[in-house]
């Protein structure tokens, strides 16, 4: 009855067409929005979650466009998601009392639902900067304001603290989401993401509806976070530099010097270790400056007897090395620092973020605090937690772990 009408009103030959196409639902010229149209048995334009829009088009939940395309990567309107939610509920009459919003006078189309919707309580309107309440019929909705209103029209109550890695605990739909998620009607995107603040595809809201309407066959699986990427590792420095070697690893203190004739510049594994470093904190926000890094045996020398001429021998000796005896000289030795100079080669380092940052990261790049805090009588040094030593990524995280020194932990002299 209803199709022979419309028939009359069309023409033949777009008549013909919709007879030929099994796929065209019928052809609604005036609706500027789709989920006006007839249900369609499926759409020409799917390609993925074929089986959860069908599904819902056999509920009716779900219409196309009048030209007969579903158009599922679209945004999903707010209007659009009223619609299909008053459809699954059933609400054939949905007359209700005025909501009051100014850009929904009866006359505008889908003024009827969105009052069932507000009666319901399952969306709410918006409020502009000028204070006017308006419901924005074609504004795009969220997939957290999505994930709201679905906890909250079917009622969604149980909550297993689902985290998604770019869900805070602290948004405003963490909960929902959450509980959107505890009951399996989503697990987020690849990488445990969920993207609360992009709009909502259509396709993603009607697979959103199916796994409501019958879990059995479309829930969705547990969101997986994947664990960070291994860090790559940093070979342990060549075993070719001469002096002392206890585990392949060159020991350089108040015991073992290198040879003054041995100026190898900086290592390039240890360069390597320490650019991935610096990348890696500043990812973090965390801004980390070499200050200094190769020292010749003569520069070493210079160094010391400034030191010794301007604090005495005792007290140079507690933080400065004698020629030969510098870790730096070995081109494996880095010192860090901040973005506050103050702090700059000051045991203060150790409470500003960069320090911090080192002392909890450095090890994962292959370095290790060499001159830790309360050790000076095994290494010979006071406390600097700005001197780095390169081991490799290999011995680096053992030798923390151990929380030994590296003299304590190679079981060699020091002082
Ligand atoms: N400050 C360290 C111990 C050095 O001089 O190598
Ligand atoms: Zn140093």
């Amino acid at each position: 009855m209803k199709k022979r009408k419309f028939f009359k009103k069309i023409g033949l030959s777009v008549a013909a067409a919709v007879l030929l196409s099994p796929f065209m639902p019928t052809l609604d010229k005036s609706g500027f929005t789709a989920e006006k149209a007839e249900a369609a048995v499926t759409f020409p334009d799917l390609k993925d979650f074929k089986a959860e829009i069908e599904y819902l088009t056999g509920l009716e939940i779900i219409r196309g466009y009048p030209d007969g395309t579903f158009r599922p990567a679209a945004s999903i309107t707010r209007l659009d998601a009223v619609r299909m939610i008053l459809r699954e509920m059933k609400i054939e009459d949905p007359a209700a009392s005025d909501p009051g919003f100014s850009d929904m006078d009866s006359s505008r189309e889908g003024y009827a639902e969105v009052a069932k919707a507000v009666e319901i309580g399952f969306i709410n309107g918006k409020t502009t900067k000028d204070g006017e309440r308006i419901f924005d019929p074609k504004g795009k909705l969220t997939r957290a304001e999505m994930a709201k209103i679905l906890t909250e029209a079917y009622a969604l109550d149980a909550n297993n603290n689902v985290k998604f890695v770019d869900v805070s605990t602290g948004h405003w739909a963490n909960a929902y989401i959450s509980r959107l998620a505890t009951a399996k009607v989503t697990d987020g995107f690849p990488g445990g993401y969920f993207k609360p603040e992009s709009s909502l595809e259509r396709q993603h809201f009607a697979v959103f509806m199916a796994r409501l309407l019958n879990p059995a066959k479309f829930q969705a699986g547990p969101v997986v976070i994947p664990p960070p990427p291994e860090p790559p590792k940093y070979p342990a420095p060549s075993t070719n530099t001469p002096g002392k070697y206890a585990g392949g690893l060159l020991v350089v203190n108040k015991v073992y010097a290198l040879p003054s004739t041995y100026n190898p510049g900086i290592i390039p594994v240890a360069q390597k270790g320490v650019d991935a470093m610096v990348s890696a904190a500043k990812a973090n926000g965390v801004y980390l400056s070499v200050i200094s890094s190769y020292r010749s045996y003569s520069y070493q020398k210079t160094l010391y007897e400034n030191y010794v001429k301007r604090d005495g021998q005792a007290a140079a000796d507690r933080y400065s090395a004698r020629p030969g005896h510098s870790e730096h000289q070995s081109g494996l030795a880095f010192d860090f620092g901040g973005t506050n100079q103050n702090h700059w080669l000051e045991s203060s380092f150790a409470d500003t973020a960069e320090g911090r940052w080192l002392a909890a990261n450095a090890h994962k790049y292959g370095f290790i605090l060499r001159y830790p805090k309360g050790k000076e009588s095994i290494t010979g040094y006071m406390f600097e937690p700005w001197h780095f030593r390169y081991v490799g990524s290999g011995e680096a995280p053992k030798i923390k772990a151990s929380g030994k020194t590296l003299e304590e932990y190679l079981n060699v002299r020091g002082n």
